[in-house]
């Protein structure tokens, strides 16, 4: 089974959201508080250690109900069940999709061609905790027999972003080891971090799926050079693993098959850290702690599988999402962990929502008449706040905010942790209500100002508010709460994509730049010669002229 090709537009529940949308587009959000008291007893929905607050958003209980009329509409029951039962979904790539099933209990049965995935993922799960501990006991070691103190993970998109987002969020949960990545073919990059190595008691991770990724290759190749100028060859076995469903070229690469952690082509890169992508993960924080990752995500995908759409997270976050996106005509969504260890979150969110439904052509192959992928962007609170909130605040864009916060803090700083979350809970209070004329009149009289200056500034301070967000608060910063957290997203890009009736796990728009490059560096190099517009010609002549 495949998904069905459903045009939302043609539905009914899409024109009746057209007609709400009318109605609601001019009602401010203290409008609807106030109209229901405990709006948000009803609008929160509380799961394990989740608490998720959508109340401040700009819907009431018709619009939900027309939204959920939607999933009903575009059939995504049917399509979620398609998508854990391992149908081929990815239609254009011929693939099911199946990160789920890594994270799956060892007694489930999931088949791809007839055959049940689950003993092969155990296995090589078997084979990540074996390695994992022998190197952080320091069993395994270096070919002059020191122990490992440094690890390098080369790879980039989802080979790169989801093991280097978790380890940087896992970063309390740390062992000795130091864990850097590689990733851009900049050289730069590469040797800033060979800089700080030592051949002796650094272990090397490759991962690429296809490991054909020139940057990937690019960096692994300049890494083993380098490495072999200060080791014997045979040192190489030691020092130097890969993660890939492509066994012939990791061999032809050198490395051989003791060392190779394979993957399957169900598992999406952009979804694939809960794989052997994630073996810098469980080198990083222990296997102990990798488990728990997928647990905590296994736990999301049973309550997204499981519990009815008007309590189910992922099911609400991605209809507000479109909501906003197809209605409201918003551009962009902004994610802001109130958690320094969040860092990268926003930046790792930003591949798995833009390069899954970043997509134009729906399931029938028709162009869509109606907007698709949102625009992922954020950075952590309260950074933030002093960075780009303004425009959130007072700019002329609408830009709904997920918050995601922690309660409990990890280093237990109760003076920080209360700033920070004063921070984290005042900034949805403030996007929601504003500040009125009234308000600043107030202020002003306090400080004694003058008429014309009074007259001057009112504009100025005043915070139209209506901003809407959601808050994702949950108990403390875990493997397994990050697992949650993670496998929520991974499952509102599900959603998103059965209501836009789009393909959302291939990739071809990455292809068309790659393949210029190819061409390009062939020109650099005078083996071949192009023609080009006269800007590009032109670019490219400038970089012949100036490169070193
Ligand atoms: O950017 C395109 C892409 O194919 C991503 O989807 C993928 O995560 C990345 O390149 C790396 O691919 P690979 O793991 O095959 O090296």
């Amino acid at each position: 089974m495949t998904l069905p090709s459903i045009n939302p537009e043609k539905l009914s529940s899409w024109s009746k959201l057209k007609e709400r949308y009318d109605i609601l587009k001019d009602v401010h959000l203290k409008t609807l508080f106030s109209k229901e008291a405990s709006r948000a007893d009803k609008m929160t929905i509380q799961w394990e250690d989740f608490y998720v607050d959508y109340s401040k958003n700009r819907i009431d209980a018709e619009t939900l109900q027309l939204l959920f009329e939607l999933t009903k509409e575009t059939k995504l029951k049917e399509a979620i069940e398609s998508y854990f039962t391992g149908d081929v979904i990815n239609e254009t790539e011929k693939r099911a999709v199946l990160h789920t099933a890594l994270r799956a209990p060892k007694t489930a049965e999931v088949f791809v061609d007839g055959e049940n995935v689950i003993p092969e993922v155990y296995r090589v799960k078997e084979q990540i905790k074996e390695f994992s501990e022998a190197i952080i006991k320091g069993d395994l070691k270096g070919h002059t027999g020191k122990p490992f103190t440094h690890i390098v993970n080369i790879g980039i998109g989802g080979s790169d972003l989801g093991p280097a987002m978790v380890v940087d969020a896992l970063s309390y949960y740390k062992n000795h080891l130091t864990t850097y990545f590689v990733s851009n073919v900049d050289g730069d990059h590469v040797h800033e971090v060979i800089k700080k190595l030592d051949p002796e008691t650094t272990l090397f991770v490759i991962v690429s799926k296809t490991f054909t990724t020139q940057e990937t290759l690019s960096n692994a190749t300049t890494i083993r050079n380098w490495f072999l100028k200060a080791a014997p060859e045979n040192a190489v076995s030691k020092h130097f693993v890969a993660v890939s469903t492509n066994l012939e070229k990791v061999k032809e690469f050198g490395i051989s098959e003791a060392n190779i952690f394979p993957m399957w082509d169900w598992v999406g890169g952009r979804f694939s850290l809960w794989s052997a992508v994630g073996l810098s993960i469980s080198l990083s924080v222990g296997y102990e702690n990798f488990e728990h990752l997928l647990s905590g995500a296994n736990k999301m995908d049973d309550h997204f599988r499981t519990t009815p759409f008007e309590t189910n997270i992922p099911v609400v976050l991605a209809l507000l999402s479109v909501w906003y996106n197809n209605f409201f005509g918003a551009e962009t969504e902004a994610i802001i962990p109130y958690s320094q260890y969040l860092n990268q979150f926003a930046t790792y969110l930003q591949q798995g929502i833009m390069e899954s439904n970043g997509k134009t052509i729906d399931r029938n192959g028709n162009k869509v008449g109606y907007q698709t992928g949102t625009i992922i962007w954020g950075e952590p609170g309260t950074n933030s706040q002093h960075a780009f909130f303004q425009l959130i605040h007072q700019g002329t864009k609408l830009i709904p905010v997920d918050f995601i916060g922690f309660a409990e803090a990890l280093h237990g700083d109760r003076d920080h942790q209360d700033k920070l979350m004063s921070n984290f809970i005042a900034q949805t209070e403030a996007l929601m209500n504003g500040k009125t004329e009234a308000e600043v009149l107030e202020e002003f009289k306090k400080q004694n100002l003058s008429q014309s200056t009074v007259e001057k500034l009112l504009p100025y301070k005043v915070f139209e508010g209506n901003k809407p967000t959601n808050t994702i608060f949950i108990k403390r910063l875990t493997p397994e709460s990050l697992g949650k957290l993670i496998a929520l997203y991974e499952h509102k890009i599900f959603v998103q994509g059965v209501v836009w009736n789009i393909f959302s796990y291939d990739q071809f728009g990455v292809e068309l730049g790659k393949q210029l490059a190819n061409v390009i560096l062939k020109e650099f190099s005078g083996q071949s010669e192009s023609l080009h517009d006269n800007s590009t010609m032109n670019i490219i002549n400038f970089y012949k002229k100036s490169r070193n």
